[in-house]
Protein backbone atom coordinates (compact mmCIF):
# COMPACT_ATOMS: atom_id res chain seq x y z
CA UNK A 1 0.00 0.00 0.00
CA UNK A 2 1.68 3.18 -1.08
CA UNK A 3 1.16 6.11 -0.03
CA UNK A 4 0.30 8.63 -2.61
CA UNK A 5 1.65 12.21 -2.10
CA UNK A 6 -0.78 15.03 -3.47
CA UNK A 7 0.29 16.64 -6.70
CA UNK A 8 -0.29 19.82 -5.11
CA UNK A 9 2.07 19.25 -2.18
CA UNK A 10 4.71 17.66 -3.89
CA UNK A 11 5.09 20.59 -6.51
CA UNK A 12 4.83 23.07 -3.71
CA UNK A 13 7.61 20.96 -1.75
CA UNK A 14 9.63 21.41 -4.89
CA UNK A 15 9.30 25.26 -5.86
CA UNK A 16 10.20 25.73 -1.74
CA UNK A 17 13.49 23.68 -2.50
CA UNK A 18 14.11 25.90 -5.45
CA UNK A 19 13.49 29.60 -3.61
CA UNK A 20 15.53 27.71 -0.79
CA UNK A 21 18.21 27.26 -3.14
CA UNK A 22 18.05 30.16 -4.82
CA UNK A 23 18.43 32.08 -1.06
CA UNK A 24 21.48 29.75 -0.43
CA UNK A 25 23.31 30.84 -3.63
CA UNK A 26 22.02 34.72 -3.25
CA UNK A 27 23.74 34.69 0.33
CA UNK A 28 26.78 33.28 -0.53
CA UNK A 29 26.97 36.12 -3.07
CA UNK A 30 25.65 38.55 -0.85
CA UNK A 31 28.40 37.86 1.58
CA UNK A 32 31.03 37.35 -0.85
CA UNK A 33 30.52 41.15 -2.23
CA UNK A 34 30.63 42.24 1.39
CA UNK A 35 33.72 40.63 2.40
CA UNK A 36 35.69 42.70 -0.69
CA UNK A 37 33.90 45.80 0.19
CA UNK A 38 36.23 46.90 3.19
CA UNK A 39 39.78 46.63 0.81
CA UNK A 40 37.28 48.33 -2.29
CA UNK A 41 36.88 51.44 0.11
CA UNK A 42 39.72 51.76 1.95
CA UNK A 43 41.18 54.87 0.56
CA UNK A 44 40.14 57.63 2.35
CA UNK A 45 40.56 61.26 0.69
CA UNK A 46 42.30 63.77 2.31
CA UNK A 47 42.32 66.95 -0.25
CA UNK A 48 38.95 67.08 0.12
CA UNK A 49 38.13 67.31 3.35
CA UNK A 50 40.64 69.65 3.85
CA UNK A 51 39.58 72.79 2.38
CA UNK A 52 36.08 73.33 4.49
CA UNK A 53 38.62 72.76 7.50
CA UNK A 54 40.86 75.46 7.07
CA UNK A 55 38.05 77.56 5.77
CA UNK A 56 36.34 76.86 9.51
CA UNK A 57 39.92 77.60 10.57
CA UNK A 58 40.50 80.73 9.24
CA UNK A 59 36.43 81.99 10.36
CA UNK A 60 37.36 80.65 14.03
CA UNK A 61 40.50 82.84 14.59
CA UNK A 62 38.80 85.84 12.76
CA UNK A 63 35.57 84.97 15.67
CA UNK A 64 38.54 85.47 18.23
CA UNK A 65 40.34 88.15 17.08
CA UNK A 66 37.01 89.81 17.15
CA UNK A 67 35.79 88.69 20.67
CA UNK A 68 39.06 89.84 22.00
CA UNK A 69 39.77 93.31 20.12
CA UNK A 70 36.25 94.67 18.36
CA UNK A 71 33.09 93.35 20.09
CA UNK A 72 33.53 95.82 22.78
CA UNK A 73 31.96 98.12 20.36
CA UNK A 74 30.78 96.09 16.90
CA UNK A 75 28.28 94.14 16.62
CA UNK A 76 28.69 92.48 13.46
CA UNK A 77 24.88 92.63 12.59
CA UNK A 78 24.13 95.49 14.27
CA UNK A 79 24.77 99.40 14.96
CA UNK A 80 26.30 100.05 18.40
CA UNK A 81 29.14 101.97 19.74
CA UNK A 82 30.73 101.34 16.21
CA UNK A 83 28.66 100.65 13.20
CA UNK A 84 27.25 97.04 11.67
CA UNK A 85 30.01 95.31 10.10
CA UNK A 86 28.36 93.26 7.46
CA UNK A 87 28.92 94.64 4.43
CA UNK A 88 31.80 97.02 5.81
CA UNK A 89 34.56 95.23 2.58
CA UNK A 90 32.04 96.17 -0.15
CA UNK A 91 31.72 99.95 1.27
CA UNK A 92 35.15 100.22 1.28
CA UNK A 93 35.48 98.58 -2.45
CA UNK A 94 33.09 100.52 -3.60
CA UNK A 95 34.72 104.17 -2.01
CA UNK A 96 37.17 102.98 -4.67
CA UNK A 97 41.14 103.56 -4.93
CA UNK A 98 43.24 106.59 -3.81
CA UNK A 99 46.86 107.52 -4.02
CA UNK A 100 47.56 104.06 -5.43
CA UNK A 101 45.65 101.80 -2.90
CA UNK A 102 42.50 100.01 -3.22
CA UNK A 103 39.46 100.81 -1.32
CA UNK A 104 40.21 97.24 0.61
CA UNK A 105 43.54 98.43 1.25
CA UNK A 106 42.33 101.49 2.95
CA UNK A 107 40.05 99.40 5.07
CA UNK A 108 43.32 97.29 6.23
CA UNK A 109 44.86 100.74 7.15
CA UNK A 110 41.53 102.02 8.65
CA UNK A 111 41.44 98.40 10.97
CA UNK A 112 45.27 98.92 11.94
CA UNK A 113 44.83 102.63 12.48
CA UNK A 114 42.39 104.75 11.51
CA UNK A 115 44.34 108.03 11.39
CA UNK A 116 46.85 106.71 8.70
CA UNK A 117 43.77 106.74 5.85
CA UNK A 118 42.18 110.04 7.40
CA UNK A 119 45.22 111.67 7.27
CA UNK A 120 46.02 110.66 3.51
CA UNK A 121 42.83 112.46 3.04
CA UNK A 122 41.09 108.94 2.21
CA UNK A 123 37.38 110.99 1.66
CA UNK A 124 35.71 107.77 2.69
CA UNK A 125 37.80 107.55 5.89
CA UNK A 126 37.28 111.23 6.61
CA UNK A 127 33.22 110.71 6.37
CA UNK A 128 33.79 107.52 8.80
CA UNK A 129 35.73 109.27 11.70
CA UNK A 130 32.75 112.27 11.71
CA UNK A 131 30.10 109.34 12.06
CA UNK A 132 29.96 108.76 15.08
CA UNK A 133 31.41 110.57 18.58
CA UNK A 134 33.55 108.01 19.76
CA UNK A 135 36.84 106.49 17.67
CA UNK A 136 38.20 103.50 17.35
CA UNK A 137 41.49 102.16 19.07
CA UNK A 138 44.76 101.14 17.33
CA UNK A 139 45.85 97.54 16.34
CA UNK A 140 49.01 97.82 14.80
CA UNK A 141 49.96 94.11 15.85
CA UNK A 142 47.13 93.07 13.50
CA UNK A 143 48.81 91.32 10.51
CA UNK A 144 47.25 91.27 7.35
CA UNK A 145 46.33 87.47 7.56
CA UNK A 146 44.84 88.27 10.97
CA UNK A 147 42.07 91.16 8.98
CA UNK A 148 41.42 88.52 6.52
CA UNK A 149 40.24 86.35 8.94
CA UNK A 150 38.29 89.00 10.87
CA UNK A 151 36.86 90.49 7.69
CA UNK A 152 36.04 86.36 6.62
CA UNK A 153 33.83 86.52 10.32
CA UNK A 154 32.56 89.80 10.20
CA UNK A 155 31.00 89.46 6.53
CA UNK A 156 29.02 86.11 8.06
CA UNK A 157 29.05 86.06 11.16
CA UNK A 158 26.58 83.07 11.60
CA UNK A 159 28.58 81.17 8.51
CA UNK A 160 29.25 77.98 11.38
CA UNK A 161 27.87 77.12 14.43
CA UNK A 162 30.70 77.73 16.83
CA UNK A 163 31.02 77.22 21.13
CA UNK A 164 34.51 78.81 21.67
C1 LIG B 1 36.45 101.69 21.05
C2 LIG B 1 35.43 101.23 20.16
C3 LIG B 1 35.84 100.46 18.93
C4 LIG B 1 36.63 99.35 18.82
C5 LIG B 1 37.31 98.59 19.95
C6 LIG B 1 36.66 98.98 17.43
N1 LIG B 1 35.91 99.86 16.69
FE1 LIG B 1 35.63 99.82 14.70
N2 LIG B 1 34.60 101.55 14.78
C7 LIG B 1 34.28 102.23 15.95
C8 LIG B 1 33.61 103.49 15.61
C9 LIG B 1 33.07 104.50 16.61
C10 LIG B 1 33.53 103.53 14.21
C11 LIG B 1 32.92 104.65 13.35
C12 LIG B 1 34.02 105.55 12.88
C13 LIG B 1 34.41 106.58 13.89
O1 LIG B 1 33.55 107.28 14.42
O2 LIG B 1 35.63 106.68 14.16
C14 LIG B 1 34.16 102.28 13.72
C15 LIG B 1 34.26 101.95 12.38
C16 LIG B 1 34.75 100.75 11.91
C17 LIG B 1 34.76 100.33 10.52
C18 LIG B 1 34.19 101.09 9.34
C19 LIG B 1 32.80 100.57 9.07
C20 LIG B 1 32.26 100.89 7.70
O3 LIG B 1 31.06 100.76 7.54
O4 LIG B 1 33.00 101.25 6.81
C21 LIG B 1 35.32 99.10 10.49
C22 LIG B 1 35.53 98.23 9.27
C23 LIG B 1 35.69 98.75 11.84
N3 LIG B 1 35.31 99.77 12.68
C24 LIG B 1 36.26 97.55 12.20
C25 LIG B 1 36.74 97.28 13.47
C26 LIG B 1 37.49 96.10 13.80
C27 LIG B 1 37.81 94.97 12.82
C28 LIG B 1 37.80 96.19 15.11
C29 LIG B 1 38.63 95.23 15.93
C30 LIG B 1 39.94 94.91 15.43
C31 LIG B 1 37.22 97.43 15.62
N4 LIG B 1 36.59 98.07 14.59
C32 LIG B 1 37.33 97.88 16.93
C33 LIG B 1 34.57 101.83 17.22
C34 LIG B 1 35.40 100.77 17.57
Amino acid sequence: MKKQVHPAIELSLVVALIIAAVIFVWNVDFNFSRKEKPTISKPTPTVATQTPSSANDQWLQGKNLFKSNCAACHNPKADGTGPVLIGATARWEKAGEFKGKTGKQWLYAWIRNWNEPVEAGYPYAKEMMMMRASVMNVFPQLSDADIDALTVYTEQPDLYKSNR
